[in-house]
């Protein structure tokens, strides 16, 4: 959100664990990239808890609903504590139905593939995740799938505008509608009516399995996928796998009136925690979407470029092979930036 002073406010959640190393180290690149934006920061998740006696403060949601972005860090959802997670809670509370996760190869990051160059839309509000359980009889449980017209038609709309943004040319609906027929067919179908809306798009679609099979023998031969929330789920931490894994892909959660949460998919990492080794990439990289969405290309295109560089040069964290620390490799990044 933009000030009255012109300043925009961008709500910040460094997290825990090594959540506020990696969040230290992108807001510095941000910085040197030339975007200083009033940071408002807030606690969740566990931390929360001791402070204001919930996970997800309403102050917080508050924030964001006024800011309509936030940077966010990963959380802990301690195990065997009655504790939801605060993922899980930010997606509900903001109407966040969209999941977003482009998924490149990066110089020196080992992968299985080259060229891999997937942009992964997720619908993240409904299917199998609509949390509509019970026990049938005991023994014997009930889950409930919903697929709704208005949830498939607003996330195929949103796939193919991320197509049309990022100059894609095809997108392909992944299903299992010949089984489903009625929920996934629903899926399939709304996409096809959302597709004839762009004739520049092409559109495909395939059924999960084979899907699967395709990314794993061929990812370069696939462009922006469209899945509902399960296969989404699933599908998408498989295609991190083709580049590296969970710890160099980005993620945003979006929803109406561009309200956004850009996020690194990999967790607290609490086993590495302070010890200023984290790699920060996959947080930058959520950084780098957070400024397409606010359409400051130029900054996000430079960010990304220092960032290639720098990986390149080997100068990485020891999860990549190297002997960097977060501190060094995000000071690289800046130098990267400053000597443009
Ligand atoms: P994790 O992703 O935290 O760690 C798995 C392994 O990857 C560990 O060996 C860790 O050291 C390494 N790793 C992760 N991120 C790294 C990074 N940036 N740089 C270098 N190495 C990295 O997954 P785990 O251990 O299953 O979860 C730990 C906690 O994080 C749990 O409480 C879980 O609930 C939470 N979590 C939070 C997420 C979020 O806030 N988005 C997502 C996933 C897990």
């Amino acid at each position: 959100m933009v000030s009255r002073q012109g300043a925009l406010t961008i709500t910040l959640i460094p997290g825990d664990g090594i959540g506020p190393e990696v969040t230290r180290a992108v807001v510095r690149v941000l910085a040197a990239a030339g975007f200083s934006p009033e940071w408002e920061t807030f606690s969740a998740g566990a931390e929360a808890v001791a402070e204001h006696g919930t996970t997800l403060p309403p102050a917080l949601l508050e924030s964001i609903t006024r800011n309509k972005i936030a940077l966010k860090g990963p959380i802990s959802t301690p195990v065997g504590k009655g504790f939801t997670s605060v993922n899980v809670g930010l997606r509900k509370a903001l109407d966040l139905y969209a999941n977003l996760r482009p998924v490149w190869n990066l110089p020196s990051v080992p992968s299985r593939f080259q060229n891999v160059d997937l942009v992964i839309v997720r619908e993240n509000t409904e299917d199998l995740y609509a949390g509509l359980e019970h026990t049938v009889v005991p023994g014997v449980v009930e889950s409930l799938k919903i697929i709704t017209e208005v949830a498939s038609t607003r996330i195929a709309e949103f796939a193919f505008d991320q197509a049309r943004r990022r100059g894609r040319k095809r997108v392909t609906a992944i299903h299992k509608a010949n089984i489903m027929k009625l929920s996934d067919g629903l899926f399939l179908d709304c996409a096809r009516k959302v597709a004839a809306r762009y004739p520049e798009i092409e559109f495909d679609d395939r059924i999960v399995d084979a899907a699967c099979m395709h990314l794993v023998m061929h990812p370069e031969r696939l462009d922006v996928l469209l899945l509902p929330n399960l296969y989404g789920d699933i599908v998408s931490d498989l295609c991190a796998g083709l580049v590296g894994g969970l710890g160099v892909v980005p993620a945003a959660n979006l929803g109406f009136n561009g309200v956004g949460v850009f996020e690194a998919v990999h967790g607290s990492a609490p086993d590495i925690a302070g010890q200023d080794i984290a790699n920060p990439t996959a947080l930058l990289l959520s950084a780098v979407l957070m400024l397409q969405h606010l359409q400051l290309d130029a900054k996000a295109d430079a960010i990304m470029h220092a960032l290639k560089k720098v990986l390149a040069s080997g100068h990485v964290t020891p999860d990549l092979g190297g002997k960097a620390t977060t501190t060094s490799f995000a000071e690289a990044i800046c130098h990267e930036l400053s000597s443009k």
